[in-house]
């Protein structure tokens, strides 16, 4: 890893930070859809130095490895990341090799808003992803305060860095990755769009959601420009193996029982994570600022039928026998206060942005299980240590 100096010196000058020219200071009101659109239509986005915040995560994972790879973009990663238990540099060993010079990875506390400051100044960055988060309900459950911490301090503290920092001129953005359980739980019929009020229910969505109104606040009160992305449940390659997708092939690997929440009717919406951070893209590049847009998978399932599926996948996958995997199925104790049923309509970002899906579920998951099984001394790796402390704390009681 070279110094910070060495890193400065090969920023070419003109990539360094512009003197800042006044924000317009117009306020529009959120409706206003078609002046907003005017206005856009005069932004010149920069992304040339692109700050990826939870860098080391999944969802973080993939999008700097899509990013890199995407033709429209030659401009830096900055990846900042604390290195919690769910962050993983193994997931990314051949980036800074195969991306020299346009990879920068960086441990750092996104709370640390003079650290962030500073590195946003040193590399000249003009569009902040913010990705670092507690994402896992469970926890946010056992242990609250590192979500407020981190999710609603954290983005305050971004916030606070990019107002000082881009002391405006045009061409900056600051991108929020939210989620769908900031809108809540639904029964049997409808599904979430924008205009849905919050309504959070966990720590982890009430956290998430604060931070999405602190975000959409920074952009009325002090024009910064900033776009919210609401996503469903993403399920991939380097998924920490907390999550249902990953626990539950990984389980199944090892002929481990599979822990099913209550009756397994909860409805999910599932998106493979690829179609995610292509959606994100299109936001950087033509999202509208003040703007939410939800990106979802548009394939509910209940849970108890999606780990029905990953049986026959992994059956097919391993020449394992699928009876004798469904067998492996267990009900245990639900989680407090569960969320039913999530359900987006994503018509918003497929008509303004002209996003889709390409994946369906069955190709998405097989993809994964295929990855899960290819990488073990991956999985080994996020499985040791604070993983075996979290699955006891979680199931030991169950
Ligand atoms: P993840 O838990 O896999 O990764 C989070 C990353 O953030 C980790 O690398 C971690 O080290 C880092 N991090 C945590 N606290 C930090 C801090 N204080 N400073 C710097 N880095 C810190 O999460 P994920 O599943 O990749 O989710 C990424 C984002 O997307 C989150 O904001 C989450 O709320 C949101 N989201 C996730 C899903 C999903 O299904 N996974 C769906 C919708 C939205
Ligand atoms: O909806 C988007 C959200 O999806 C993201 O914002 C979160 O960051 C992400 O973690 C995810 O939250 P969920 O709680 O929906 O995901 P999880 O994988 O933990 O659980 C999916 C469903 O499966 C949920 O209904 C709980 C259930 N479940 C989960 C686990 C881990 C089980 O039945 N058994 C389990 O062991």
């Amino acid at each position: 890893m070279p110094s910070l100096e060495i890193i400065k010196r090969r920023i070419p000058l003109q990539n360094r930070p512009l003197h800042p020219a006044p924000y317009r200071g117009i306020i529009i009101t959120a409706g206003d859809n078609l002046r907003l659109k005017e206005m856009n239509l005069n932004i010149k986005r920069r992304l040339h130095n692109i700050m990826v915040t939870g860098g080391a995560g999944f969802i973080g994972v993939n999008f700097i490895r899509n990013l890199l790879s995407n033709r429209k973009f030659s401009g830096r990663i900055v990846n900042v990341d604390a290195l919690t238990y769910a962050g993983n540099t193994m997931s990314l060993p051949d980036v800074p090799e195969k991306h020299e010079g346009r990879y920068f990875f960086l441990k750092a506390d996104i709370c640390d808003t003079e650290r962030i400051y500073g590195i946003m100044k040193d590399f000249g960055i003009d569009t902040i992803i913010n990705f670092a988060a507690q994402s896992h309900v469970d926890r946010s459950i056992i242990n609250p305060s590192d979500f407020v911490g981190t999710n609603i301090f954290g983005t305050f503290s971004l916030l606070e860095a990019a107002r000082k920092s881009w002391k405006p001129g045009r061409g900056y953005l600051f991108h929020q990755v939210s989620t769908d359980e900031v809108y809540g739980t639904l029964g049997s019929e409808g599904s979430f769009s924008e205009a849905s009020p919050y309504s959070p229910r966990s720590p982890y969505s009430a956290s998430k959601a604060s931070a999405d109104l602190l975000a959409k606040a920074y952009y009325h009160t002090y024009g910064l420009p900033v776009t919210i992305s609401n996503s469903s449940n993403n399920y991939g390659p380097y998924q920490f193996p907390e999550k249902l997708v990953p626990l539950m092939i990984n389980n199944m690997l090892e002929r481990k029982p599979l822990p099913i929440y209550g009756d397994g009717k909860q409805v999910r919406d599932w998106i493979y994570v690829e179609d995610h951070v292509r959606g994100i893209w299109l936001i950087l590049e033509k999202g509208i600022e003040g703007e939410s847009y939800n990106i979802g998978g548009g394939i509910e399932h209940e849970n108890i039928r999606l780990v029905h599926l990953l049986c026959r996948l992994v059956a097919e996958e391993t020449g394992a026998v699928e009876k004798d995997l469904r067998e492996l199925i267990i009900h245990v104790k639900d989680r407090p206060g569960h969320d039913r049923r999530y359900s987006m309509d994503c018509g918003k970002i497929i008509r303004e942005l002209g996003w889709q899906r390409m994946y369906t579920l069955k190709k998405g998951l097989a993809k994964t299980v295929k990855w899960y099984i290819d990488n073990t001394p991956w999985v080994e790796n996020a499985r040791s240590g604070e993983y075996l402390r979290w699955v006891d704390e979680n199931y030991g009681n169950r």
